[in-house]
């Protein structure tokens, strides 16, 4: 995305959804992957790991079930892996999302795209994954959370709006964030491959889930305070119009003029 790109987009607004309760949102979250897949089947998509959007999955796996949703013909790009980390390994990114997403999906396993963490030379590995996004029509729908610390995939601060797909360095904040995620399971590795946030940005719809007390003050900053690469997730609005936020009612409790739906 050009800078000029950006400048156009700024005068529209990123739409803010604030529900009820965390069911709530997971239904209207499951709702925007479920209309994306009906516009485009082949998608892209791309969608997170974490607690957040269990719920969601949940919704979208009894959809199938119920044969109201078809992804036989979708592809799903991984956002992020630890380096040196594959799909086989316990404390894999990628292992959990086939778990928790595209294998009670029936996802074909060829349809989901693996951040390239063994490749010998990853900076060439991670423009060749780029090179795959473009190659299939760039993302449809790009569902993303919010780390405690500002993060959008692994884009950790310091990223800049139009990074690529790329090796980080984790934050000590990420690291301790994720040996919690895994209950202390797994050693968290230093570096993982994470989509770029300008990859992310592309994508012709964005939506952030975000849910729980503790993102209150992360959101908060993430809408309402000037944009910068101390807080990664600010640079989303950048995608103006094609972004939208959906918050339950705890993680949007310190957001200005809000409205309740849901
Ligand atoms: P969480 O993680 O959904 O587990 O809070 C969000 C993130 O760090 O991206």
């Amino acid at each position: 995305m050009t800078e000029s790109e950006l400048e156009t987009e700024r005068g529209a607004m990123p739409s803010v959804r604030i529900m009820g309760d965390y069911d709530a949102l997971s239904r209207l979250a499951a709702d925007r992957v479920t209309e994306a897949v009906h516009c485009a089947p082949t998608g892209p998509l791309t969608v997170p790991t974490g607690e957040t959007p269990l719920g969601m999955y949940r919704e979208l796996v009894r959809r199938v079930e119920q044969g109201d949703l078809d992804f036989s013909q979708t592809h799903v790009f991984c956002l992020d892996e630890y380096v040196g980390v594959s799909p086989e390994d316990q404390g894999s990114l990628t292992r959990w999302l086939k778990q928790a997403f595209t294998d009670p999906i029936g996802l074909p396993p060829a349809n989901l795209h693996l951040l390239p963490t063994q490749a010998s030379d990853l900076d060439r590995a991670a423009d060749a994954y780029e090179a795959e996004i473009a190659a299939q029509g760039g993302l449809a729908l790009a569902v993303v959370g919010l780390g405690q610390n500002g993060h959008i995939a692994f884009n950790e601060p310091g990223s800049e709006p139009d990074s690529p797909t790329r090796v980080v360095a984790l934050t000590p904040e990420s690291r301790s964030q994720s040996a919690d995620y895994w209950d202390g399971q797994h050693e968290i590795p230093p570096t993982a491959l994470t989509m770029g946030l300008g990859t992310i940005l592309a994508a012709r719809r964005i939506v952030l889930i975000v849910s729980g007390e503790s993102k209150a003050d992360t959101l908060r900053r993430t809408l309402e305070e000037p944009m910068t690469s101390d807080l990664p997730a600010s640079w989303l609005r950048l995608a103006a119009d094609r972004l939208e936020v959906i918050a339950d009612d705890p993680a949007a409790r310190l957001l200005s003029g809000k409205e309740f739906e849901g």
